[in-house]
């Protein structure tokens, strides 16, 4: 054979191979996704991390988070996750999941709190939070969210979320309304929930932290939220800044009622 002609099949078996090599590759990832949640949701392999976490004397202090108060009293996590964020006296601040248990990590077991907060998502202490938040996530499956509007903060918290929810700005004027305002919008054939309203089950706050099949992350609350001021092309809220737990105060109270399924696991 010349040359010639074997670059002629080389490209032969290249242009049909192409197209068929593409949608192998589809329909594989199509049979890795099913495979996977006939398996069950990989967010158990971070709940049992985020369980194991919570017994473990670590930090400077080597104490463990067993006597955390997550909102019901030192040590009770059952239950806490649909009532948060709220309003807490010892730290006087409004907390959400996330903020409390980085509290805890600080006050109970010695880590700094403002290090664990700069930290990037899935990197050191901070995919521990996230871990340690998928478990006391978990172990609210199925109860109905129920936040408190007691307090003259939680109050004051959810009319600023509310605010901050139809504040529109950045080089789009994109408001979270914008996108999660109305009906039937989607993108990348991801249905947009409504949040100014309770969503329904497992719809919204009631989903996060969940498991992200599209990169393989265990997304937390925090995190969403980063990532939709991300989509509004607004600069990154802070960690646990009180932005973001104003906005999860209004999308929490507005679930009041919705069953709560996460860790889900998502596109
Ligand atoms: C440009 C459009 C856009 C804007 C603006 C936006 N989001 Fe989102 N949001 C999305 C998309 C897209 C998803 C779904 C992502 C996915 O499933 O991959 C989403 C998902 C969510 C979810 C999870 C819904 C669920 O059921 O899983 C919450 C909660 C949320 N956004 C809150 C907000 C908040 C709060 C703001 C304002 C700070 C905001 N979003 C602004 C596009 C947007």
């Amino acid at each position: 054979m010349t040359k010639t002609s074997n670059l002629f099949m080389v490209l032969a078996l290249v242009t049909t191979a192409a197209p068929a090599l593409a949608q192998k590759t589809t329909s594989q990832g199509i049979d890795e996704y099913r495979a996977m949640l006939q398996d069950g949701n990989p967010a158990e392999l971070f709940e049992a991390k985020g369980e194991d976490l919570w017994k473990k004397a670590r930090g400077p202090k080597n104490a463990s988070l067993e006597e955390c108060d997550l909102g019901k009293g030192a040590g009770v996590f059952k239950g806490a996750f649909v009532e948060l964020p709220k309003y807490f006296a010892d730290t006087q601040r409004m907390q959400d999941l996330e903020s409390r248990l980085v509290s805890c990590m600080e006050t109970l077991q010695g880590f700094n709190a403002d290090e664990i907060s700069k930290t990037a998502f899935g990197r050191g202490e901070m995919a521990n939070v996230t871990a340690l938040a998928t478990w006391i996530a978990a172990e609210s499956k199925g109860q109905r969210f129920n936040l408190s509007q007691a307090h003259p903060q939680e109050k004051t918290f959810y009319e600023v979320g509310k605010r901050l929810f139809f504040l529109r700005g950045g080089t789009h004027d994109f408001s979270c309304a914008s996108c999660h305002g109305e009906e039937g919008k989607r993108i990348r054939l991801q249905d947009l929930p409504v949040l100014t309203k309770n969503p329904g089950d497992g719809v919204g706050f009631a989903a996060w932290p969940a498991y992200r099949v599209s990169n393989g992350q265990m997304w937390s609350m925090q995190l969403r939220l980063n990532d939709c001021y991300r989509q509004q092309r607004f600069p990154y809220p802070g960690f646990a800044s009180d932005a973001t737990i104003a906005l999860s105060t209004y999308l929490g109270v507005n679930a009041k009622g919705a069953a709560s399924v996460a860790p889900a696991i998502k596109r």
